[in-house]
This record gives C-alpha cells, sequence and structure tokens, in this order.
C-alpha cells in the first residue's frame, strides 16, 4: 500500500472501531462515511444457488482515452429458470464487496426466478472482490484509485449488458431489470437514470439516494436508530443516552477504566482517555448496526443474532432515572453481549473488530473521500447519541491526508439529479421503516412510476432477503408490488 498513507489510515482504523458498515468517530467527521453493506450472511440458504463465475474485459476507463487498458470484471450467471428468447435478465449492480457475498444474500432475485422466467446476473463492482482494474496494485495510492468511481461502475454495468445481449442466443430482446440494495440500490436506482436505454426499471432496495449535502438533515439518520431503541423497551433510548456521561465519569480514572474494561469483558483494556473514545465510538456503532440488522428472525450477520435483537438488548436497558452509574453500565455490558455473544462462544469482547474480508472497507473509505460524501450528526436530544457536528473541513483533511485527494461535497447532487428526479421513469424505492438509511432514501412517490415502498417493521433491505416464516405482512406486500411491476416493465420493454 505505497502511496496510500497508510500510518493515517492504520491511525483510524486501529484506534477507532470499524464493525461492517460503519465506523470511526473520533476521526471526526469520517464516521458518518463508512458505511452500510448489504446485511447479513446465508447460515441457512433457504434455496441452494447455483451460479457459473464468468469474466468480461471492461475498460479501465469509460470515459477518457489516454488509459486503454482493461480488467478482467467478474460477474455471475444463473439461468436454469430463464425461457428463451427474450426471457427477462435480472441485473444485481453490485455494491462495494465480493459479488459472491450479494449474490448469497439477496434471496429475493432466487426467489423470483422462476416465476419470470427470468436469468440472473450479478455484476461486480470495480475494485471490489476479484474485480481489480490493476491487479494488487489497484490501491497502491491515488492514481491507481483514480478509477474507482461510480459512474465508472455504472459504465462497466452498461457495457457488460450491452455484450451480454449481443453474444448470447435468445438474449437480443430480453428486457433487463436492475436491482441493489444499499448503495448498491443507490446504482440501481443511477443506472436507470442514466442508462434507461440499457435497463427498463429498477429496484433500489434501503438506498439512501438523498444522504448527500443539502439533502436531508445530517440528524436524521440517527433519529432512527434512537426510534428504533425507544420503541423496544422501556427507557431504552433514555438509558443509552445516559450512558456516555457515565462512562465520560467512570472512565476518569484508573481504576474506573479498569472496571469498564472488565465489566465489558474487554480482549485489551482500556487504558488511556482515547482508548474510552475509541470504546464509545464502538458502543455507538453497536447500537447503529443493531438499527439496520433489527429483523423479524434469527439471523447471522457479523455474528448470530436473535430475532428482534433491540428488543432483547432493551431488556437490559429499562432503568429509571435513579440508575447508578455503575448497575446502568452493567446493564449497557449485558446488552452489548447480545449483540458480539448471542451463541455464547466469544471469549472476549473485541473493540477494533472490522469489517469481514469480503467487504471492501478501503475502497469505500476512498469512496466516501471522493464522491460519496454522507453528513452526519448527532445533537444528544432528538438522538440518543453525544452530540456531534458534521465537520466537511475536518472530514476533508483526514481524506487528504489518507488518499491524497479530496471529497467534492457537491458532485453526487449535480451528478444524480439531488431531489430533481421527476423527469425520470420506472424505479422503486423501497425502505424500512426501522433501517436508518431510510432517513436519507425516498420515501413518498414521486411520480406514477418513480415509486416509494416503506416497510413499517423493516429493518436494511429485508425486501431483498430470503423471505421466512416471521416476516412481516408489509414486506410480503413490499415483494409482490414489486413483482406486479417487474411484470409491466417487462410486457412493456
Ligand atoms: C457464497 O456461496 C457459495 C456457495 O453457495 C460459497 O462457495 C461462497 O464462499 C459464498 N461466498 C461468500 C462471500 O460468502
Ligand atoms: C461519577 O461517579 C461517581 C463515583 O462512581 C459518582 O459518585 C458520581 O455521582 C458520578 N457523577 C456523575 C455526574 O454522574
Ligand atoms: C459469552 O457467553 C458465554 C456463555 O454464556 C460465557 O461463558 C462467556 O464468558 C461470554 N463472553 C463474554 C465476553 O462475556
Ligand atoms: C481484535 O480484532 C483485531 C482486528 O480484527 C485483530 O487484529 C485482533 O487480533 C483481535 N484481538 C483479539 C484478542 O481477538
Ligand atoms: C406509492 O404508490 C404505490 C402504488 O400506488 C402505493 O402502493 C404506495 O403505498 C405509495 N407509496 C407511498 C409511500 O405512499
Ligand atoms: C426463517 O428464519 C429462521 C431463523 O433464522 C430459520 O430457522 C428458518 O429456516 C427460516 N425460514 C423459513 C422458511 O421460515
Amino acid at each position: 500500500m505505497a502511496g496510500v498513507r497508510t500510518e493515517v489510515l492504520h491511525r483510524v482504523t486501529a484506534a477507532c472501531v470499524l464493525t461492517l458498515w460503519f465506523s470511526c468517530s473520533h476521526v471526526i467527521a469520517l464516521k458518518s462515511q463508512l458505511f452500510t453493506r448489504l446485511g447479513v450472511s446465508p447460515s441457512s440458504t433457504e434455496t441452494p444457488i447455483n451460479y457459473q463465475t464468468l469474466y468480461f474485459n471492461q475498460k479501465i476507463d469509460h470515459f477518457g482515452f489516454l488509459e486503454d487498458g482493461t480488467f478482467k470484471h467478474r460477474y455471475l450467471v444463473a439461468d436454469e429458470h430463464w425461457k428463451q428468447p427474450g426471457g427477462p435478465i435480472l441485473f444485481y449492480t453490485g455494491n462495494e464487496g465480493d459479488i459472491t457475498w450479494f449474490c448469497n444474500n439477496t434471496g429475493f432475485m432466487w426467489e423470483i426466478a422462476e416465476e419470470l422466467g427470468a436469468m440472473l446476473v450479478f455484476a461486480e463492482h470495480r475494485y471490489y472482490g476479484e474485480s481489480l482494474p490493476f491487479g494488487q496494485d489497484s490501491y497502491s495510492d491515488s492514481k491507481h484509485l483514480n478509477f474507482l468511481t461510480s459512474e465508472q461502475a455504472l459504465a462497466d454495468f452498461a457495457v457488460l449488458i450491452e455484450n451480454l445481449k449481443s453474444s448470447l442466443p435468445g438474449a437480443q430482446h430480453s428486457p433487463v431489470i436492475a436491482l441493489g440494495g444499499s448503495y448498491g440500490g443507490m446504482l440501481s436506482a443511477w443506472f436507470r437514470m442514466k442508462y434507461p436505454n440499457v435497463v427498463v426499471g429498477a429496484l433500489a432496495s434501503s438506498a439512501p439516494i438523498w444522504q448527500f449535502p443539502g439533502m436531508v438533515p445530517c440528524g436524521d439518520f440517527y433519529r432512527v436508530v434512537t426510534q428504533d431503541f425507544a420503541r423496544s423497551g422501556y427507557n431504552c433510548d433514555a438509558s443509552i443516552r445516559k450512558s456516555w456521561k457515565a462512562i465520560n465519569n467512570i472512565s476518569s480514572t484508573a481504576s474506573g477504566l479498569q472496571w469498564l474494561s472488565e465489566e465489558f469483558s474487554l480482549c485489551s483494556p482500556l487504558k488511556s482517555k482515547s482508548d474510552a473514545l475509541g470504546f464509545k465510538n464502538w458502543l455507538q456503532e453497536t447500537w447503529v448496526n443493531l438499527a439496520m440488522v433489527d429483523y423479524p428472525y434469527e439471523a447471522n450477520f457479523l455474528q448470530p443474532l436473535p430475532r428482534w435483537p433491540i428488543q432483547v438488548v432493551c431488556k437490559y436497558l429499562g432503568f429509571d432515572s435513579t440508575v447508578s452509574d455503575d448497575q446502568l453500565l452493567h446493564g449497557v455490558a449485558q446488552a452489548a453481549k447480545v449483540y458480539y455473544n448471542y451463541t455464547g462462544s466469544s471469549p472476549c469482547l473485541n473493540t477494533s473488530q472490522t469489517a469481514t474480508g469480503s467487504l471492501g472497507f478501503l475502497g469505500w473509505t476512498y469512496q466516501a473521500c471522493t464522491e460519496m460524501v454522507m453528513p452526519m450528526c448527532t445533537d444528544g436530544v432528538q438522538d440518543m447519541f453525544e452530540p456531534e457536528e458534521w465537520n466537511f473541513q475536518a472530514f476533508s483533511d483526514e481524506c487528504n491526508a489518507m488518499f491524497g485527494v479530496r471529497p467534492r461535497a457537491d458532485w453526487a447532487g449535480v451528478v444524480y439529479g439531488g431531489k430533481n428526479l421527476a423527469s425520470h421513469s420506472n424505479i422503486i424505492f423501497s425502505n424500512g421503516g426501522l433501517d436508518p438509511w431510510s432517513a436519507g432514501g425516498v420515501t413518498f412517490n414521486i411520480t406514477d412510476s418513480l415509486v416509494s415502498v416503506v416497510i413499517p417493521e423493516g429493518a436494511h433491505h429485508l425486501d431483498l432477503r430470503y423471505s421466512n416464516d416471521s416476516d412481516p405482512p408489509s414486506v410480503r406486500a413490499a415483494r409482490a408490488l414489486v413483482v406486479k411491476y417487474f411484470r409491466e416493465w417487462i410486457k412493456q420493454g
């Protein structure tokens, strides 16, 4: 990792904590940027999945003519239910990670392939998984990272589809529908906007396309997290709101730090003020992650979780205002262990746990530091976190130190239309009411064909997961509505 300032990155990642989607409050603004990933590993993969892995020679640079090299772009194809000729193609616009992971986790596509007679294609996002434009050097410096943009990724998808349609017998007239969740959902929506000639429509699940400067209030994200806790148990949000001061108080002495480390069974005891800061960030991320995976059934995400995990967490947090700091933090420790030790197999809690191998933490950080600038803030009143303002300058400075580039705060709004989308068509935006990313999503109908589907009991793209007996009626209805739109688009296509 020569050119990228590894020492800075190391400082960033070591001191604050990265569970998967999120990270680092103490890197001031950077925390909000380290985003979301499609949730939940397949644990009990209901339908066995079968696909072919293929590679396409893709241009490194679609928008300039000097760099004429190509790279192997990975994509997965499942065509056992495909009706030839002309059967539809459901095309997953890959996010910031190994595409096999998203393929394994998007049960919805596997479940509807047969009824639609559809071929499934999962296309990897460049710079992730195996689709590395410069092989091992792809992340070596900002020159090599220069082609990591959402625009290039969308162009990859478009060129790949055009190629598939012209080379696959029976696919020439196949209507293509884009699907994606989270960042992948943002891509599927943008894909339909930018390439309406290539896809007849898009499902953008839990896609915060408005989580950009000036589009939604920066505090809404954490407000949704807080509401999830408030509705899941007596005084649950109030106890967490109170816990930060208690941690500050207790961690002001060496014996307090030791007590805290023991209560939480930390792998590495807290030694300093800055350790305590890292600890609070890790805890904050834990609550945020829980909000994203608050699913109605037992699911295995980073670690296995019970059904409705926030309700389980909140059982340990139902305190009155008279609770002592020690009692409160004892409860908080029990609550954190629901997340980290549900199966009882964690010997200790590791506050520097990072993303899983299949997800591209560094790549997303670079994207957040260039195009994907997503302001976040907290006030401690409407949310249950310590107040922290959005500080673009500090964020930009961190990015500059890490990659030698600075973010362009307004670019996403310029290139993808901001809130002025009415001239587009055939996009479904689905959002879960429990999902904090719904704060940056489209939660009202813009036109007859820019449709918002709200799933009040849904966490992060619940609708894209395999269906389950415990699914709330709202997600069943959402899936049915989506299929109805798909059928219409296919007919038109
Ligand atoms: C996806 O599932 C396949 C088998 O179904 C497995 O070989 C592969 O490792 C999985 N990928 C990830 C990233 O979990
Ligand atoms: C700080 O902790 C001490 C000792 O545990 C306790 O007596 C005191 O009330 C706490 N102060 C605040 C402001 O919570
Ligand atoms: C996790 O749970 C097991 C079984 O209850 C327990 O023995 C272990 O101490 C717990 N780990 C932590 C870190 O609390
Ligand atoms: C904690 O996690 C970090 C990062 O994944 C890892 O390097 C370290 O070995 C872990 N520590 C323990 C005690 O498991
Ligand atoms: C948008 O319109 C669809 C179709 O009429 C409807 O089912 C859905 O509930 C509407 N969404 C919202 C957020 O009102
Ligand atoms: C639903 O989820 C539970 C818990 O993960 C799992 O055991 C079950 O197999 C899933 N499937 C169905 C069809 O309900």
